[in-house]
């Protein structure tokens, strides 16, 4: 997520600024810039990191103390100089600062393109910094005003502070979807995107709620307003956590954060794709590539790890839905093997980190048969999106845990778009049933934060078991992949051996481990082959093992059976793979923590495998 820091005081505002852009570098960006203002609007923007920033203003106009500063991760258009924050109005007088997405941008550009406007780059905030400023002129009203109209017309999430070059003495900022909090100072005011820049020199802070926005003036007030235009006050509170807690937004690891934030990731991905109510899906790398995607004969979903994990859920998808057939690779496999790939085929290449050295091998083999590329990644303009043909990013955020867990279930989202907006092409599935499935996607958030709240019942049940030397994880149809990520979630933080396996497939051979020192997680949500599921847990009962089993919320028969279960909330089958990873990833994170294991860290393991 990008990073947000304005002052307005009596400190060298460069200075704050840079230190505060550093205390944000956690959340991951690609670009970093800072506009001041001493009279004229000075602008220093770097593709790159912080310290690349402050190799180009050496020896520049810093002196300044009021300015914007902001760390970029890219969501619409390439990261480069050119699209870092801030951006400037035509008329030079404005400068934005932006953490969100502008989704009716396209709309309001081709509008101002009308009004004579023209833009430097292919960013949704240098369209809002121009609307801001079509605005003021046309309203003939005060910059803060103009701003509230503004923000009306946007849809999206945003957090922004906006630098008036003919006002030095006020700084406004404004929220909705994305955090902003105000750090109030003796004299001075702090803006940040969390408080984590703010801490070291107040502990005293307000947080803006949602479509709210705040004028600051230098004289020491500041109004807090919701966009309807009415005045609000909000109690100052104090900040009592460390900077490394803030960082991590108050977990203790990076990973649980994550876990945590899968909801929002989910709403993030999901956000101006999809629409129940009306029926449509919209996915833009698709579109462009519909027909000849729709002739396909068939698609390959070449990844790793847990995104190879997510790849075999869009196998289910997409022959369940769509009935087109689809093969999934090993990356590193693929690459090897000599495979027959042709210009009829659409290969699908999944990765978070869009840098993993086999993948992006395998991507480009297929691409010298001409097949077709299409990305799903979810770091912008990383390698994967560019050597692809189209794609869909994912729009988690950045992934900071070793351990992937957001990446995962916003790919299984974006791929569950894909499957249903080619059945929708092809007349698969009748449109009651898409409706149907994007309702129960759109809830699917909600019940995500529902099944969080088991955390303390699976902490318990981590305690009991994290001396275990050996898990088997166990599902089938849909919840078979969920196994195998449940698996190497635990095996690459807690450093157990555990294998996930189709739970009918256990008779042919591993049935043979289960004993009562084995205990063998089953993913036993499944609506179409419950009875069988039911079989086997009977199985491993009758040979002692120790069954933890997650269950839909009033299960009776499971119930009877295992040792510990784990009641989700039910949902649509195609979509439980969302809701029964979620319970998964905490336990291997409870179990981690409990053999004091480096969750976000793990021995051997990086975050991405540039390497073969
Ligand atoms: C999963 O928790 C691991 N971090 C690892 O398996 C990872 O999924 C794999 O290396 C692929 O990474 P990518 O998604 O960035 O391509």
């Amino acid at each position: 997520m990008c990073g947000i820091v304005g002052y307005i005081g009596n400190k060298e505002a460069y200075q704050v600024i840079i230190k505060g852009l550093k205390r944000l570098e956690y959340r991951g960006y690609d670009s970093a810039g800072i506009a001041l203002l001493n009279g004229s609007m000075n602008v220093y923007k770097k593709a790159g990191k912080v310290t690349d920033l402050e190799k180009i203003v050496a020896g520049k106009n810093l002196d300044a103390n009021i300015g914007i500063g902001h760390t970029r991760w890219a969501t619409h258009g390439e990261p480069n100089d050119t699209n870092a924050h801030p951006h400037v109005s035509q008329s030079g007088s404005i400068a934005i600062i932006h953490n969100g997405i502008i989704e009716n941008y396209a709309s309001i550009k081709e509008e101002l393109t009308k009004r004579g406007y023209t833009f430097q780059t292919d960013t949704d905030t240098e369209v809002l910094v121009n609307l801001i400023e079509e605005v003021q002129k046309k309203e003939n009203t005060s910059l803060d005003n103009a701003v509230r109209i503004a923000l009306n017309e946007v849809v999206g999430a945003y957090a922004i502070v906006v630098l008036n070059k003919n006002n030095p003495n006020q700084l406004i900022a404004a929220r909705k979807g994305s955090p902003l909090v105000v750090g109030i100072g003796d004299g001075e005011f702090y803006i940040a995107s969390d408080a984590s820049p703010i801490i070291e020199y107040t502990p005293n802070v307000v947080y803006l709620e949602e479509q709210e926005y705040v004028v600051i003036n230098r004289d020491g007030q500041y109004t807090i307003k919701t966009l309807g235009n009415v005045e609000k006050s909000h109690e100052i509170q104090k900040l009592e956590m460390s900077i490394e807690a803030i960082e991590k937004g108050g977990f203790e690891h990076f990973m649980l954060k994550e876990i945590y934030e899968q909801p929002k990731a989910i709403e993030d991905s999901l956000r101006g794709r999809m629409n129940a109510q009306q029926g449509w899906i919209k996915l833009g790398g698709l579109t462009e590539y519909i027909n000849r995607i729709n002739k396909a004969d068939r698609f390959l979903i070449t990844a790793c790890g847990t995104s190879w994990h997510s790849g075999l859920i869009g196998e289910y998808l997409i022959e369940d839905l769509a009935r087109v057939p689809v093969e999934v690779e090993y990356a590193s496999e693929f690459r090897y093997r000599n495979p027959i790939i042709n210009e009829n085929d659409v290969v699908i290449a999944i990765s978070q980190s869009g840098e993993t050295a086999d993948t992006l091998a395998a991507i480009s083999l297929a691409k010298e048969r001409q097949a077709l590329i299409y990305g799903i990644c979810n770091v912008i303009g990383s390698s994967i999106p560019r050597m692809a043909h189209a794609g869909s990013y994912t729009h988690a955020g950045p992934e900071i845990g070793v351990a992937s867990t957001k990446a995962f279930s916003t790919q299984i989202s974006l791929i569950t778009l894909i499957a249903l907006r080619l059945a929708m092409v092809k007349g698969t599935i009748p449109t009651s049933k898409l409706r149907e499935i994007l309702y129960e996607l759109e809830n699917i958030p909600k019940k995500i934060e529902e099944t969080l709240l088991l955390d303390a019942q699976i902490k318990e049940i981590a305690s009991i078991y994290k001396n275990a030397t050996n898990f088997l994880y166990l599902g089938r149809g849909y919840n078979f992949p969920v196994a195998l990520e449940g698996a190497l979630k635990l095996k690459e933080i807690s450093y157990i051996h555990a294998e996930g396996y189709p739970a009918a497939e256990m008779k042919h051979g591993p049935i043979a481990l289960i004993d009562e020192n084995m205990p063998v997680v089953f993913l036993a949500t499944n609506q179409s082959a419950y009875e069988k599921i039911v079989s086997n847990v009977q199985e491993v009962k009758a040979r002692k093992g120790k069954i933890i089993a997650v269950v839909h919320k009033g299960d009776t028969q499971i119930r009877a059976l295992a040792d510990h279960i784990i009641e989700v909330p039910e949902t649509e089958e195609i979509l439980s793979p969302l809701i029964t990873i979620v319970p998964l990833q905490l336990l291997a994170y409870h179990i981690a923590i409990m053999r004091g294991c480096n969750v976000d860290q793990p021995r051997n393991l990086a975050k991405s495998v540039t390497v073969e």
